[in-house]
């Protein structure tokens, strides 16, 4: 496994989000001492399968179901308080035991405010007037970002005193716009049900790690849409990439000893934006409704694809994974053959793109090239050895982009999976 006495180890989707990192999470949280969210809010959307019951969490770390790890959402996250209230409540009515000695919420983070989901969702509209709509998932994420730089988002250690919170409304009125007597009411229940959660979580982290304890960083999202290095404008709002989880909670660094990379064995995008390897037709309905991909968020159908190698390769080396993890192979059994995308062409001059896309004048001048291989029946034989073909299949994984899978995925279940 992947995690250490005293280290921390970080987990980071690798293609446009949605690729099972939460499944994942709740099978290493088992041996995790502290489980952190770092960034997103919730657009995020994870779920975790136990005993043919679904949990879905949006702002919980998906540790969640491990009564002795404990919990942090760091400061990087942006939080709507009425979610995490819900989320709350809900965890405890199934007698999960998240108590404010186990789970504890950044003072810093930022706070989903109604006047952010309104702004999200109007911004939306106005895009789509210029058809550029980005396809947000319209809770609000990219607005409390952005009012975050703008120094008027309140953080929790304001939200959760009262009388700083009104005081933060008078001294920002545009927030307190769209809040009538029954919301400002509402906010205040839900103040006060959160504050005892607040805690400086960079001091609770660095604190499990210089005790020895095993500390795993929750990614969301998924490295093609992150602000910087994904498919810009066509992204969330956050910052996703390894280099900057670190700072979602305010460790050093050099503590973070793994990054495990997840993908699927295929993909999938929702919302909109460049997507090369896409597939279209029947055939993608059928990967769609047996790999049950719709978004865990919003319920939207989600585009699939092939594997994208290419740009796999590419956020390798931004992230520097140490090791990969493959989900959802048994989707693709019965598929024959299957691709995966191994190179960008100039659509014009049909040459090999050399550097990785940036603008999207750039990504639609590009056409992936699809290179074919043998299909599985089935992921392991009889003797539980990986079967032939998705034996190759990994392997030609690994060597393109030279990270070894060190997990394989083999059903939603948290049982269901092979170490390596
Ligand atoms: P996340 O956002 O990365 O946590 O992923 P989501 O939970 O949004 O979506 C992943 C979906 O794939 C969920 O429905 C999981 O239950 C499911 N899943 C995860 N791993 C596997 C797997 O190996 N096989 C199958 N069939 N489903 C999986
Ligand atoms: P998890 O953690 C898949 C996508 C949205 C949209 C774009 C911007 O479950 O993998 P936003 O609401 O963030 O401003 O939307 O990003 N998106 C996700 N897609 N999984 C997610 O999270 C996502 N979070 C945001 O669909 O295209
Ligand atoms: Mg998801």
């Amino acid at each position: 496994m992947i995690l250490e006495k005293g280290k921390a180890a970080l987990l980071l989707g690798m293609q446009y989000g949605d690729e099972g990192k939460g499944k994942l999470i709740d099978v290493l949280a088992k041996e995790a001492d502290l489980v952190c969210r770092v960034q997103g809010g919730n657009n995020a959307g994870h779920t975790i399968w136990v005993n043919g019951e679904k949990l879905t969490t949006h702002l919980l770390p998906s540790g969640v179901l491990h009564e002795k790890t404990k919990l942090v959402i760091g400061s990087g996250v942006v939080i709507d308080p009425f979610v995490l209230a819900t989320e709350i409540k809900n965890m405890i009515s199934k007698g999960v035991l998240l108590s404010p000695q186990r789970f504890f919420v950044d003072s810093r983070a930022a706070v989903i405010l109604p006047y952010h989901r309104n702004l999200d969702v109007s911004r939306e509209k106005l895009r789509a007037q210029n058809a550029n709509q980005i396809g947000t998932t319209g809770k609000g994420v990219g607005p409390a970002y952005a009012s975050r730089a703008f120094r008027d988002a309140p953080r929790m250690a304001e939200f959760c005193v009262w009388d700083n919170f009104l005081q933060w409304l008078d001294r920002h009125p545009h927030l307190a716009e769209d809040l009538d007597e029954s919301a400002i009411s509402s906010l205040r229940d839900v103040s006060a049900f959160l504050a005892p959660y607040i805690k400086d979580c960079a001091m609770v982290a660095n604190n499990a790690l210089a005790s020895g304890s095993k500390v795993l960083l929750e990614g969301a999202q998924g490295t093609m849409l992150d602000v910087g290095f994904g498919t810009y404008p066509y992204v969330t709002s956050s910052s996703l990439v390894s280099g900057s989880c670190a700072g979602g909670l305010g460790i050093p660094p050099w503590a973070i000893k793994r990054v495990l990379g997840v993908i699927k064995a295929y993909s999938t995008r929702v919302g909109n934006g460049p997507y090369p390897g896409e597939i279209e037709g029947t055939f993608a309905e059928t990967l769609r409704q047996k790999g049950h991909e719709f978004g865990s968020t919003t319920g939207r159908p989600r585009s699939v694809g092939w594997l994208d190698l290419v740009a796999l390769r590419y956020h390798v080396r931004i992230n520097g994974l140490t090791d990969l993890a493959i989900m959802k192979s048994d989707v693709l059994c019965g598929v024959d053959p299957v691709a995966v995308v191994t190179a960008y062409k100039d659509k014009r001059t049909g040459e090999e793109m050399r550097g990785f896309p940036v603008t999207i004048q750039a990504w639609e001048s590009i056409e992936p090239v699809l290179e074919f291989v043998p299909g599985w029946s089935s992921l392991t034989t009889s003797k539980g050895k990986l079967s032939k073909e998705f034996s190759n299949f990994v392997k030609k994984v690994e060597n393109f982009v030279g990270v070894s899978a060190i997990y394989l995925s083999t059903g939603p279940d948290r049982n269901a999976g092979i170490w390596r």
